[in-house]
């Protein structure tokens, strides 16, 4: 628990979106690493090496990955990726910091047709995700939403 809260910090703390913006994302985020742990069975050192943006060296780790998108219903049960859900997912970061936005639509955008789908869902969702981190300080933003 004490470490979802980390995650979440490190999450949010990286960019200068509104202080109200971060604690909504990070109360979301608290929460639904909670419930994502005990569906997949991840433990604490699966969630420590996310905070440390270690490639998950378990399965149960790149499910925990698997298991944020599919909450936040960025990735639907057949491993599609939802460009409509997520926009609506950085509608308010649009309003607050709009370049970051911008940039986070062109990693998106690229990652999606970089990565091949697998039908290992988990490992498809660990992909994306190490893409968007390295495109993500490729143009020197941190790695805030991926
Ligand atoms: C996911 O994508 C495949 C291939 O494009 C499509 O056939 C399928 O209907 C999609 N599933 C959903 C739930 O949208
Ligand atoms: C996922 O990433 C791993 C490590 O980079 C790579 O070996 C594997 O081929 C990738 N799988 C897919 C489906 O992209």
């Amino acid at each position: 628990m004490k470490l979802l809260v980390i995650f979440a910090t490190l999450v949010v703390s990286i960019n200068c979106l509104s202080q109200q913006l971060k604690e909504s994302i990070m109360t979301k985020l608290e929460e639904t690493g909670e419930k994502c742990m005990s569906k997949v069975g991840a433990s604490d050192d699966d969630v420590a090496e996310l905070i440390a943006r270690k490639r998950p060296s378990r399965h149960e780790g790149m499910c925990m990955v698997h298991c944020f998108y599919e909450e936040f219903k960025i990735m639907d049960a057949e491993g599609n990726l939802s460009r409509e859900e997520s926009l609506k997912l950085l509608e308010p970061v649009k309003a607050d910091d709009p370049d970051l936005y911008g940039k986070v639509i062109v990693i998106a955008k690229k990652c999606k047709e970089a990565v091949p789908k697998d039908s290992d869902l988990c490992l498809y969702a660990t992909n994306l995700s190490e893409c968007g981190v390295k495109e993500s300080k490729a143009i020197g933003i941190e790695e805030s939403f991926f």
